[in-house]
């Protein structure tokens, strides 16, 4: 029977209590930050040389639905009725709106420092220090739309756009690509600024602080985001059921992505599952 994950918005008192008291329980234990320092390992982007599985790949979608999938199997061991819930950040797009209530995620960093003081992952609060991938500040800091030069969360019809591609990703599979649902969601655009980023980008942009770079995990919006990605993925593939995760098979050795990237019957490192394996998780868990 699978379990179910809801928007955020809809946990009742008890379940914000209990996902965040899971949290706390598994920073506590140390447990937290193995998985922040996963991502940092796994933050390879395309300008370096190896095979990239977390990002600016095709692998982007199921790396991080079995991320995801591994937090939650943690939390689970700590109280067994909790679930990642996900932030749909197309409706919930203001500073004071959920997951950023006292109750769950606390607030926006302050103006000097970036530093959350508010909520349960406040440095006040005293549970919440950050030890992997940061060099300076051991405070989890936010800049909540980026009050110096401000940007908007993704929109709707702009979340619409990666969903309408049927194509999962087009060679040479990695941020340069234009088509294909998979850039379009991740979000490597063309051009500077504000403008080259979409939907996945865009949103650990207009999150700021901590949620910038490879050590994101260190918010907790961070599981909130992914699986409202993850959500989109499904949704893309009741959209789209001829379509499915591409490349079918790795690039050859006479291609500039040999080794680069990961096929769709390929292991995906660090996990024992490949794209394919992936592809369907419904046995586990569902969205509400
Ligand atoms: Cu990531
Ligand atoms: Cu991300």
């Amino acid at each position: 029977m699978a379990y179910v994950r809801k928007d955020v918005g809809t946990l009742t008192p008890s379940e914000r209590r209990r996902f965040v008291n899971a949290l706390l329980e598994l920073k506590r234990r140390g447990e937290y930050d193995e998985f922040v320092r996963m991502h940092v390992d796994f933050y390879t982007p395309d300008g370096e040389t190896g095979l990239r599985t977390a990002h600016m790949s095709p692998s982007f979608l199921p790396w991080h639905r079995r991320f995801v999938l591994e937090l939650e199997r943690a939390l689970r061991r700590v109280d067994s009725s909790v679930t990642v819930p996900y932030w749909d950040w197309t409706r919930d797009r203001t500073t004071t709106s959920v997951p950023w209530t006292l109750d769950l995620l606390g607030g926006n960093g302050r103006r000097s420092d970036r530093r959350v003081t508010t909520g349960p992952f406040s440095y006040g609060a005293g549970h919440w220090t950050l030890k992997e991938g940061v060099t300076d500040a051991t405070y989890l800091t936010r800049d909540l739309g980026r009050a110096a030069d401000p940007i908007q969360l993704p929109t709707r019809s702009e979340l619409q756009w990666a969903l309408d591609d049927p194509v999962y990703d087009v060679r040479p599979w990695d941020s340069t690509v234009t088509r294909g649902f998979r850039n379009k969601l991740e979000g490597w655009g063309r051009g500077s600024g504000s403008a080259s980023w979409h939907n996945h980008n865009r949103v650990h942009r207009w999150v700021g602080g901590a949620m910038l770079g490879g050590a994101s995990v260190n918010d907790p919006v961070f599981w909130l985001h992914h699986a409202f990605l993850d959500l989109q993925w499904q949704r893309w593939q009741r959209a789209h059921p001829e379509h499915r995760y591409l490349p079918a098979e790795p690039p050859g050795p006479a291609d500039d992505q040999y080794h680069r990237v990961v096929g769709r019957h390929e292991k995906l490192p660090p996990w024992d599952e490949t794209p394919d394996q992936l592809e369907d998780l419904s046995g586990i868990y569902r969205y509400a």
